[in-house]
């Protein structure tokens, strides 16, 4: 093998057929090179079938902090003839494909131009050599550990985690498997491509996580005790990591029979006292309309996370859409004070989980975190986060010992009014949907609703500078400005900074309460910039309508929906060409 030159920055992409193990072996890599001392930052995109279709796993390792997927890949890995068919035409000048032949389903020896193509027979050696095709994609993993200089003895510890709980003899024929691979490589292939990936530091403390688990792990951190939800893709993993974690913190969890049953546990769950929460995605939140409503009327905390996919309906169930922030914001019926704040990254979903909870807590409203198919599958590393640090926010609670009257939805200088907890001496209120007193009985008259709906919308004034998580990155003399949201951030900091290398000026702002808009800094971004372009995964432009709809700004509108995020160079191209 001739020394390769070392590189700073790979992305490695497997195509394969659902069932055949394609994203256990990216989580492997991934998980390994994590251990090695990388950054890394995944993508996946699979069927919704449990067998067959095309699955894909893309990682993406640096030595430094990575913010999106990236764009392309360097490497592609093709266990199959369709995954070479859908990435044949990506492959460009400096790339390597890594492919199943002979012996497989791929039909011919491949020649590119420009691409280094390495033959490695995973179906055969799995079948003939270990008698089990199952393993072929461990042995693809040990072809890809040996060009590219991932650590086999990781990906040893990851197969021991992984596979531990199936038996020995499945951990020990993954073992040969990877070995098998590995000296494939070393006996027939002369690697020519440069990438090679050096180990990094391994800082202390660095875990993996995916979205949908940091989601769950914020919540914990927030003090949530109860979660109840009905599985849905993509956000199922949140409730199974939930359900590992919440009954070590003496909290509960309920998988309810539908959306709906799941939302109205989570209100009554508040209600008594317990920080509460449920997750979803599209379908999930049409349902839970009524009663996010119901939450938004009885000043009930409680967080509802959706994890966004392709839709309407059953839609696209496993793709990648931004497309319910404006159901998220405006989907209640009549006028519902509700907070909706999104993540940019995994460890984003951490940290705004627990302010998602702290908002809920303090306002009494209903708080929807929007994370998305791309980040609710996404793994990332991170540094550990020290609950110590944390700022976590208790509802304020009505004193019996002060004595008075205890009026539930008595009308505060601040709007919020202590809540009791049931069983509280002279607690005791009506905890209903319909309009009400102060004391909490229900009251229709104009002067009543007019007072209580001020107070519901009123107690939100000052929730920008609580919730201050709108970062402004302005550019002095840039007349471009870009405002995105959710996942769409990371790729946009990407490309802005791609273009700043060039020489061009240009400004961002990364909103992450996107309902109600952060006014404050969004008018001061707006007043700085000639032109705004808003990029976002939905066809009808949402938060670009939410804001033309809050400031009359003239927004250009940059809207995909493929199923796919954005790249990085395709946000790049875009600004530079409205910029012009
Ligand atoms: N040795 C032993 N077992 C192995 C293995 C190996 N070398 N490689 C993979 N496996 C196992 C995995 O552990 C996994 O088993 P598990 O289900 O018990 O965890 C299984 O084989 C599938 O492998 P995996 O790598 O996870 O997935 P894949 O790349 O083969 O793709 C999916 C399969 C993910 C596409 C498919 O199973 C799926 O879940 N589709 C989505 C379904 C969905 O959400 N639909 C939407 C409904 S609305």
């Amino acid at each position: 093998m001739t020394v390769a030159e070392k590189r700073n920055d790979l992305i490695i992409r497997f195509g394969g057929e659902g069932g055949e193990g394609v994203i256990s072996s990216g989580d492997m890599v991934s998980q390994a090179a994590v251990r090695s001392g990388l950054e890394v930052l995944t993508f996946k995109t699979f069927p919704a079938e449990i067998r067959g279709g095309y699955a894909m796993y893309q990682t993406r390792f640096s030595h430094d902090k990575i913010m999106s997927e990236g764009t392309g890949f360097d490497v592609m890995v093709a266990f199959n003839q369709e995954a070479l068919d859908n990435n044949v035409k990506l492959l460009s000048e400096g790339n390597v494909l890594v492919y199943d032949y002979p012996g497989g389903d791929i039909a011919e020896e491949q020649k590119i131009p420009g691409v280094t193509c390495y033959a490695v027979p995973m179906t055969k050696i799995a079948k003939e050599d270990l008698g089990t095709l199952r393993s072929k994609n461990m042995v693809a993993m040990g072809a890809v550990a040996e060009l590219f200089a991932i650590s086999m003895e990781q990906i040893r510890g990851t197969i021991q985690s992984k596979f531990g709980k199936k038996g020995s003899e499945v951990v020990e024929v993954n073992f040969k498997a990877l070995d098998a691979g590995r000296d494939h490589v070393r006996n027939n292939i002369k690697k020519t491509d440069p990438y090679q990936m050096d180990p990094g530091k391994t800082a202390a403390n660095t875990i993996i996580l995916s979205g949908n688990d940091a989601v769950g792990l914020g919540a914990l951190l927030a003090g949530c005790k109860y979660f109840s939800a009905y599985p849905i893709t993509p956000a199922t993993e949140v409730a199974i990591f939930l359900s590992r974690h919440l009954p070590k913190v003496n909290g509960a969890l309920v998988q309810a029979e539908d959306e709906i049953a799941s939302l109205a546990n989570v209100i009554g769950a508040s209600f008594g006292g317990l920080k509460s929460m449920t997750a979803t995605s599209g379908p999930g939140l049409s349902l839970m309309q009524e009663l996010i409503g119901m939450a938004s009327m009885m000043e009930t905390p409680l967080v509802i996370c959706d994890v966004q996919r392709g839709g309407p309906s059953t839609g696209l169930p496993t793709k990648h859409e931004q497309s319910d922030l404006l159901l998220a914001a405006l989907g209640c019926h009549g006028d519902a004070s509700k907070v909706v704040i999104s993540p940019e990254g995994v460890e984003d979903c951490i940290y705004l989980t627990v302010e998602a909870f702290n908002v809920a807590e303090k306002y009494q409203v209903p708080v929807l975190i929007l994370s998305d198919g791309s980040l609710g599958f996404r793994t990332a590393s991170m540094k550990q986060p020290d609950p110590k640090s944390l700022r976590i926010v208790n509802r304020e609670l009505y004193n019996p010992s002060n004595g008075g009257e205890f009026k539930r939805y008595k009308v505060t200088e601040s709007g919020v009014s202590p809540m009791s907890l049931p069983g509280m001496p002279g607690g005791a209120y009506i905890c209903a949907s319909l309009e009400h007193a102060e004391s909490s009985a229900p009251r229709y008259t104009a002067e009543n609703h007019t007072m209580m709906t001020d107070k519901r919308f009123g107690k939100l004034k000052d929730l920008e500078d609580f919730f201050p998580a709108t970062e402004a990155d302005v550019q002095e003399g840039a007349e471009l400005g870009v405002i995105t949201w959710g996942s769409t951030i990371g790729v946009a900091r990407e490309a802005v900074a791609d273009l700043r290398k060039t020489g061009m000026k240009i400004s961002a702002l990364y909103p992450k309460l996107v309902w109600p808009l952060p006014m404050k800094a969004l008018n001061a971004f707006l007043a700085k910039h000639k032109k705004i372009i808003v990029p976002e995964v939905n066809k009808q432009g949402q938060l670009a309508k939410i804001i033309r709809m809050e400031t009359g700004a003239d927004i250009i509108s940059y809207a995909i929906y493929g199923g796919m995020p954005f790249s990085p160079k395709m946000l790049a191209d875009k600004f530079k060409e409205v910029s012009k």
